[in-house]
């Protein structure tokens, strides 16, 4: 039995193909991971699968029913998550479940959902002010509500911590009936290497349908074969740090956290947070969701003021002089922080007025980080209308266009493709080898493994800093994703 068939699918928006001549049958009652490279048409095929686009040519039918036409009751059948998830940012955790669960003619019963959330306690809390991994768990909740025959999960796994997506995993497998088929699209090869079923796309096209585990035994394995799938990974020299120009003189701690505090009534989102990163170092904030560590950065580059203590920024105190402290660092934000309307170019060239480069020097940068990240064929797009990855390759230009010698990366990596996360930190290594300083957090903990030093943080607090061996000692496990379950779980006893 099949949920989905699909026959010569043709979509194409302007003049870029994104599906491209697509035959693919989706099994009743299993779990089909969904991977490819950034663009490849993940998203684009989902919208199409149930209902929100209308391709040019080929047939499809989902669960017996044409998509377009009879949305309507197609929609009763399905839980989608969407990447980007309509949470309503100024109604509560609990009001949102509520309004999810009257939409769908659901009883109100939460409990299950708000334990494997973890957001029992924040239930009063305005969506809005949640972490960026909390929002999804919270999307993906409501997304669950009401039993759907076929589950339809668009990179759910995104911003999620190592903990709440092994308990995501379960949540689903748990709730499902064996009737149930899931469509999960994820950049996280592990999971889809656990699927019954992956699909890999590439160009609009599927280069590979089948069982993971028959391509390969481990994850890591798989991880390699899919990468080959998608064209191979070349480690090359980075563009962006040959072209890096170093400062001469730097503090002793080029990035200082001094008693960082943030409290929110009675809540303390960060507390007694300090540390010292010296020039080239890569420092990793990692922690669970909801932890405080965007709250950290944002505090760190003078965008959200600390209830108590500071930070130096080469040696200048953010407080007293926001602006000169700011100049000397780049920020990508968790959240994507670009102007939408504006094309790719518009918004390097933007980003180079704003962090003061010469007029006459803006033009050659902005097309020299162009070449860098590879987006001459995209570079007049909207930004809004890049896929996820594209986007973060974008932010991550943008915090990189005035050559700064400290880097602050929120989570640069969620969001995109496995051969484009290995890029990413190529150029992160590479830089800090030539003296950058990079306060970066992740929740990819292979990841982690490339930091100099990590600071575990839970609760607004740090439970352990070391570098990755050191912790990995520390916590007697022989890679960082068991480390991290183990302090963490530890620092709750
Ligand atoms: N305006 C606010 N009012 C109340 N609580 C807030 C506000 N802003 C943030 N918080 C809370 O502060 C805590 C820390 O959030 P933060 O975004 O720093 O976490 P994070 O470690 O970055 O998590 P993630 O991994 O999900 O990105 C969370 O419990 C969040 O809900
Ligand atoms: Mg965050």
């Amino acid at each position: 039995m099949q949920t989905v068939k699909i026959k010569n699918l043709i979509k194409k928006f302007d003049e870029i193909t994104a599906i491209n001549d697509l035959s693919l049958d989706i099994e009743k009652g299993k779990i089909t991971g969904l991977i490819g490279a950034d663009g490849a048409g993940k998203t684009t095929l989902i919208r199409l699968i149930i209902g929100l686009l209308t391709p040019n040519s080929g047939e499809i039918e989902t669960l017996g029913l044409k998509p377009f036409s009879q949305k309507h009751e197609l929609t009763l059948k399905i839980g989608y998550m969407p990447q980007k998830f309509g949470l309503y940012e100024d109604l509560t955790v609990i009001e949102n479940l509520r309004l999810y669960a009257d939409l769908k003619n659901q009883p109100y019963d939460f409990d299950k959902m708000l334990e494997f959330t973890s957001l029992a306690p924040f239930q009063d809390r305005l969506a809005g002010a949640l972490s960026g991994g909390m929002k999804q768990k919270l999307g993906l909740a409501c997304a669950l509500l009401g039993n759907p025959e076929f589950l339809v999960l668009d990179e759910p796994s995104v911003g999620v911590d190592p903990i709440s997506r092994k308990d995501l995993m379960k949540m689903v497998k748990d709730m499902i009936s064996p009737k149930t088929t899931v469509l999960w699209s994820t950049a996280y090869l592990d999971e889809a290497h656990s699927f019954d079923t992956a699909v890999v796309l590439d160009k609009g096209k599927v280069i590979y349908n089948g069982i993971p585990h028959e391509l390969a035994p481990t994850p890591q394995e798989f991880e390699e074969k899919v990468i080959d799938l998608m064209g191979g990974y070349k480690k090359e020299e980075s563009l962006l740090a040959k072209n890096y120009i170093p400062l001469e003189i730097f503090p002793e701690c080029t990035v200082v956290a001094d008693n960082l505090e943030k409290r929110y009534g009675n809540f303390y989102a960060v507390k007694n947070n300090s540390f010292c990163i010296k020039k080239g170092e890569i420092f990793g904030l990692l922690g669970p969701n909801g932890a405080g560590k965007s709250t950290s950065f944002k505090m760190m580059c003078g965008l959200t003021k600390p209830t108590g203590g500071t930070a130096k920024i080469m040696g200048i105190d953010i407080l007293k002089d926001p602006e000169k402290a700011r100049s000397n660092l780049g920020y990508m934000a968790q959240k994507f922080s670009l102007y939408g309307s504006l094309t790719l170019r518009q918004n390097l060239e933007f980003f180079a007025a704003a962090y003061g480069i010469k007029f006459s020097q803006r033009k050659k940068r902005v097309d020299d980080i162009i070449e860098v990240f590879n987006f001459q064929d995209i570079q007049n797009m909207k930004a809004e209308d890049l896929p996820l990855g594209f986007k973060q390759r974008l932010s991550m230009a943008c915090a990189l266009i005035h050559n700064p010698p400290i880097l602050f990366l929120d989570e640069p990596t969620s969001g995109v493709d496995v051969v484009t996360r290995r890029e990413f930190w190529n150029h992160i290594t590479s830089l800090a080898k030539k003296g950058v300083t990079i306060l970066v957090t992740t929740h990819f903990m292979d990841e982690a493994e490339y930091c100099d030093r990590i600071s575990l943080f839970y609760h607004g607090e740090t439970i352990a800093v070391g570098t990755p061996a050191q912790l990995k000692q520390e916590a007697q496990a022989d890679n960082m994703e068991d480390t991290f379950i183990t302090l963490i779980k530890r620092s709750e006893e």
